[in-house]
């Protein structure tokens, strides 16, 4: 058994095996699918950091991103790409959501251990063909190519590539984009925080701005930016 895998607090106990059954029990107390969904990928990966990705600052941006989205994104979104999509937890909450009609996402990773993780956490969308986790650099993706090229491209990751504009320069004009970002310097691997709401905005330097905003998180502040390039 991996240190991983036991608590601290009495040996032989598995944490997994704890928060399995804590998610579970949640998710019957409130019917919430994606606590389910939760539970068993907390079981089936253990290793895997999902306690980060469902931190509360996490979910609320993502919330945020789902409810402005639903603002600003009327209509059917028939193939959303989520770029550095982590553990697809943003792809879980926007399924989950009634007010967005989503044909299908496809979430890239250039980390090769979370693709299994974000499929677990997606697994009915996957079972229906609407959900796809790949292995790949953002900046490697054909964005233009295929009669498949996505009609929104979300990116709650531009804190951590190195060149906002280069990346957004791959993408056809006119597509529409979802960006986010942060001012939490502090963490070593964001290698472009950005100062403010201003600076984002002149970074991304987007066509046509349907919404900007700051979310104050009390430990640092997320931009948004939703628009076309
Ligand atoms: C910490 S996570 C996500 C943080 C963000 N706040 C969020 O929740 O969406 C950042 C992800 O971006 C990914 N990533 C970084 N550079 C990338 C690139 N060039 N292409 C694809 N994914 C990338 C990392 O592997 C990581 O999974």
């Amino acid at each position: 058994m991996s240190a991983a895998t036991t608590l601290s607090s009495g040996p032989g106990e598995i944490w997994s095996e704890r928060c399995f059954d804590l998610l579970r029990g949640a998710a019957v107390l409130t019917g919430n699918d994606l606590l389910l969904s939760l539970a068993r990928t907390v079981s089936r990966f253990p290793e895997a950091e999902l306690h980060v990705a469902f931190n509360h600052r996490q979910v609320a941006s993502k919330i945020w991103a789902r409810d402005e989205l639903a603002r600003f994104g009327a209509g059917r979104q028939e193939r959303i790409w989520i770029v550095g999509g982590w553990y697809g937890v943003l792809s879980a909450l926007l399924f989950a959501d009634d007010r967005l009609s989503i044909g299908r996402i496809e979430s890239f990773d250039i980390d090769p251990s979370v693709a299994a993780v974000a499929e677990s956490l997606n697994e009915p969308q996957v079972a229906d063909g609407r959900f796809a986790a790949r292995t790949a650099d953002m900046y490697a993706l054909d964005y233009a190519g295929t009669a498949m090229a996505p009609d929104l491209v979300v990116n709650t990751s531009c804190e951590h590539i190195e060149d906002l504009p280069g990346w957004l320069a791959l993408i056809p004009r006119g597509t529409r984009v979802l960006l986010q970002s942060n001012d939490y310097f502090a963490e070593s691997q964001h290698i472009n925080s950005q100062a403010s709401l201003e600076d984002f905005a002149a970074a991304a330097r987007l066509g046509h701005v349907d919404f900007a905003g700051a979310l104050d998180l009390r430990k640092y502040t997320r931009f948004m930016l939703i628009g076309r390039v």
